[in-house]
């Protein structure tokens, strides 16, 4: 079907009718697009004007936009000066010091727990004074790898409160995983807790964290925060608890004031190379990203109650469960467990609960609560929903119709929002009170966000609609990503020197007749697996860490829970005997985690490669994907005749 067969659903009338919903922000096609017109003819003014309404500064900017995308030195709001702890926390713990800023929703059941704005300004600012006396000095790296407790977010805000970059790891990272990372970042601190509770299983964070240490010089101390109370190993003077550490300092700590341009934070993410980029966000444009998406894109109102039910250790945590709820001075839920625990009633139930208004989560989780059926989700109350999102990966039209249907009672919008880690926010999207919806396009770009199709060949712009290429955006915006840390020249390489003077997303796209745009999914070597983004470089380079593989191929095969699954092709090395594919499986969980391991691993005496040895993974995905009479031209490769013995092997496994 082509997508200009899909169905269009308009702004449900419930939204606009002011007995039932407060007046969205944006409440008509027109005033979207007058004002994106205007924040695309002079975003400058656009960006000015959002920066002093949305954020405090404790020292004005002059210069709003300075540098490009040319060179790869942007700045935004160069003079200006801020702390994100302050704009997340103090302004509004002055104004509604009893305003809840974060609900728990703890993994078991009926566990959870509220924490105002007030508290949490006490919160933040023992860690704070914590770290300072640790000897943490503005500039100085922090990495976070926590579990979805509210200490967390209190972590990212004492950090930021000092000046300090945190580095946040998500949690099902393994530890070699981590210590990269914390090698990377030069980390000197790692806040973390005892354990982790997940779907009613215990997660060994700590121990995890002991393992990632080992070798590890730059991390003077561990603070730990207690969350399950079970013994684990502690080594003194090293570790600290985080109960013991805190109740020694005083609940006030004056912010650090800093530079806009100064980093806020860096946050690892896979690319077409085997290395994980820390991609480096800073102040004031980060901030003014998150705060001006979440207040548009998920229609913020005063007295929302907000849940998103991503990790904190991913973009979608750090924008949209803390700085951008936090920074408008919303309630956000944060939610430790999974859609299925105890039953796959718990988002409904916790819905129903808290009364939330707007829900964002990822199509993987859409399509597992779909699969369980219609009925977990009846008789629950969940009429206080006014927006329901999706995120990380393109949803399927089949599953946003039941989402849209049997979640949303059609009396919801769907916000299918498309954005990146580098982005820092949401660049694509339907507005809830604005944008007609199709199912499976994430639609329009957000105000101030000039998007385009390049041929990807030709790197030419394709004017106009109903046109296919690569999706790029024109102008530089204040949430993006400024570099690689510690290494500028691959960020220039990835996402700069592609097109030149065009940031490039790494995402094919299609515009559709009406302008709509339709995300085809990555158009480089990057997977992604129920929402976490993988590289296949990087697992292949853990595959060949185990002793006996000789070569590695990984490709991403669709999968219809999963959006796509991680499949291997290793060959051995000589003499090996006999290999079982388990161990080839746990050196992936091992080395990255359990989240990338693969679904499948065909083991072979040789892969498709061209004379110069490159291996031709597009040769893999057809054989995979049962496509083998579809294989295009395979005389490049060095040795044909592999080709069927390789579609052997795949049919017989
Ligand atoms: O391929 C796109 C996909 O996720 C990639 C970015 O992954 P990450 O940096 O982990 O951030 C995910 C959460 C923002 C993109 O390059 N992606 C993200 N959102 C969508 C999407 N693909 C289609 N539709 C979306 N709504």
């Amino acid at each position: 079907m082509s997508d200009a067969a899909h169905a269009v659903h308009q702004v449900p009338s419930r939204l606009l009718d002011a007995s039932k919903c407060p007046k969205p922000h944006i409440d008509s096609f027109e005033t979207y697009k007058k004002l994106y017109e205007e924040s695309i003819k002079d975003p400058q003014k656009f960006w000015g004007e959002k920066a002093k309404e949305l954020l405090h500064w404790h020292k004005p900017f002059e210069t709003v936009l300075y540098g490009g995308l040319e060179h790869g030195d942007v700045a935004w709001f160069r003079e200006g000066e801020l702390n994100a702890s302050y704009n997340c926390v103090d302004r509004h713990a002055y104004v509604n010091p009893d305003k809840v800023a974060i609900i728990h929703e703890a993994d078991e059941p009926g566990n959870s727990r509220s924490i105002t704005y007030g508290e949490l300004l006490h919160q933040v600012s023992r860690l704070a004074n914590t770290l300072k006396s640790l000897g943490l000095k503005k500039g100085d790296t922090v990495a976070i790898y926590m579990p979805m407790v509210p200490e967390a977010a209190v972590a990212f805000l004492a950090c930021a409160r000092l000046g300090l970059i945190h580095s946040v790891v998500f949690a099902g990272f393994s530890s070699e995983a981590l210590r990269s990372r914390i090698i990377d970042a030069s980390s000197k601190l790692v806040i973390t807790a005892d354990e982790g509770r997940r779907g009613g299983k215990t997660i060994h964070t700590k121990k995890i964290v002991d393992v990632a240490l080992e070798g590890c010089s730059t991390v003077e101390h561990v603070l730990v925060f207690r969350r399950t109370g079970s013994e684990v190993p502690f080594s003194a003077p090293r570790d600290l608890w985080w109960h013991e550490e805190l109740e020694k300092h005083r609940p006030y700590c004056p912010p650090e004031i800093v530079n806009s341009e100064d980093p806020l934070f860096l946050l690892y993410t896979s690319g077409s190379t085997g290395k994980p980029k820390g991609v480096v966000h800073t102040t004031a444009g980060y901030l003014l990203g998150a705060a001006i998406t979440f207040k548009y894109v998920f229609d913020y109102q005063e007295n929302d109650i907000y849940g998103c039910m991503a990790d904190i250790g991913w973009i979608t945590g750090h924008t949209y469960i803390i700085y951008g709820p936090l920074l408008n001075g919303g309630t956000t839920v944060l939610f430790e467990s999974t859609p299925v625990y105890p039953s796959p009633s718990r988002y409904w139930q916790v819905v129903a609960q808290h009364k939330i208004t707007q829900l964002y989560t990822a199509p993987t989780a859409i399509r597992l609560l779909r699969r369980y059926g219609d009925d977990y989700v009846k008789g629950h109350d969940l009429s206080s929903l006014r927006v329901i999102g999706s995120v990380g990966e393109p949803i399927n039209p089949e599953a946003w119709e039941w989402y849209y249907e049997v979640v949303g009672r059609k009396e919801c919008s769907v916000v299918d929002t498309y954005w990146q880690t580098e982005t820092g926010s949401i660049v694509l999207t339907p507005l809830p009170g604005a944008t007609a919806m199709k199912p499976g396009s994430a639609t329009f770009p957000f105000f101030g966000i000039e998007t385009a199709v390049l041929d990807a060949e030709s790197g030419k712009e394709l004017e106009g609609n109903d046109v296919e290429g690569v999706l790029v955006i024109k102008k530089p915006w204040p949430s993006m990503a400024r570099t690689v840390y510690a290494n500028h020249h691959r960020y220039m390489d990835t996402y700069l020197n592609v097109y030149k003077g065009y940031y490039f997303t790494g995402d094919g796209v299609g515009r559709d007749h009406d302008g709509y745009y339709w995300i085809r999914g990555r158009v480089d070597d990057v997977i992604g697996v129920s929402g976490h983004r993988l590289s296949t470089a990087e697992i292949e380079s853990a595959l060949i860490l185990h002793s006996s593989v000789a070569e590695a191929a990984v490709i991403g095969v669709h999968d219809d829970l999963t959006g796509q699954s991680v499949h291997a092709f290793c060959t051995l090395k000589p003499n090996q005997g006999e290999t079982d594919v388990n161990e080839l499986v746990l050196q992936v969980r091992k080395t990255i985690g359990s989240f990338a391991a693969p679904k499948k691993i065909y083991l072979v005496n040789d892969l498709p490669k061209t004379r110069s040895g490159k291996i031709m993974r597009r040769v893999l995905r057809k054989i995979v994907s049962g496509e083998s009479d579809q294989l295009g031209d395979v005389s490049t490769l060095a040795d044909p005749s592999i080709v069927p013995v390789l579609i052997d092997s795949v049919q017989k496994s």
